[in-house]
């Protein structure tokens, strides 16, 4: 299968934070965050595999800034790893100042998807070659997390996880 790279699964979801979707405190409501980080991601694996694609792991979530009421966010979606059928999706979340209209990052999540024939069995997908520093830094560090995810899942055992130990291990 032809390469690809992580630029033409690159997905971006804008959207307002509307009085529905807020906490008590007026802020983003966590779920519905999660809900676009699922939308952008899944939208990023298809156009990696060009297959069905379906959410195997939530790897990561960083809720590090509260999004106001009434704010413009933007969700940014790239394939950062591929697998066999599994792909990693980092996802950024850019808030923007009204006035300025200067972006800064709220939050970040790490989504893990599977490509699935039409009976939901896993299919491969196209190997990734990332291009930027930020694209290698992501994609060298996604076998560690996919290990982790798969060791907190029950599928594979700690001893086999060698990228993960890895990084326990004094140099
Ligand atoms: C995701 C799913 C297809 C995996 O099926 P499976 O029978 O475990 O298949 P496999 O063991 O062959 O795993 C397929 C791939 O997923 C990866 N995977 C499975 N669980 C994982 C996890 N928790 N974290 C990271 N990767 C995972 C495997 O490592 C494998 O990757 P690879 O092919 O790139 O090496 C299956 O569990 C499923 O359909 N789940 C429901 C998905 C869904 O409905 N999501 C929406 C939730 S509402």
């Amino acid at each position: 299968m032809q390469a690809k790279t992580p630029e033409e699964s690159k997905t971006i979801l804008t959207d307002l934070v509307l009085p529905s979707e807020t906490n008590p405190l007026n802020n983003l409501f966590g779920g519905e965050l999660l809900a676009r980080m699922d939308r952008a991601a899944s939208i990023a694996a298809r156009r990696h595999s060009r297959r069905i694609v379906v959410t195997a792991s939530v790897n990561h979530v960083a809720f590090n800034k509260a999004v106001p009421l009434g704010s413009v966010v933007t969700v940014e979606a790239k394939v950062s790893r591929s697998f066999k059928s599994s792909m990693e999706i980092y996802i950024d979340v850019w808030v923007e100042d009204r006035e300025s209209g200067q972006r800064s990052k709220a939050n970040e999540a790490i989504y893990t998807f599977v490509a699935v024939d039409e009976t939901g069995t896993p299919v491969n997908v196209p190997p990734i070659e990332p291009e930027t520093e930020l694209e290698k830094k992501r994609y060298e560090a996604a076998l560690r997390r996919k290990q982790l995810s798969l060791v907190l899942a029950g599928k594979m055992k700690p001893g086999d996880a060698t990228e993960l130990k890895a990084l326990f291990v004094e140099s």
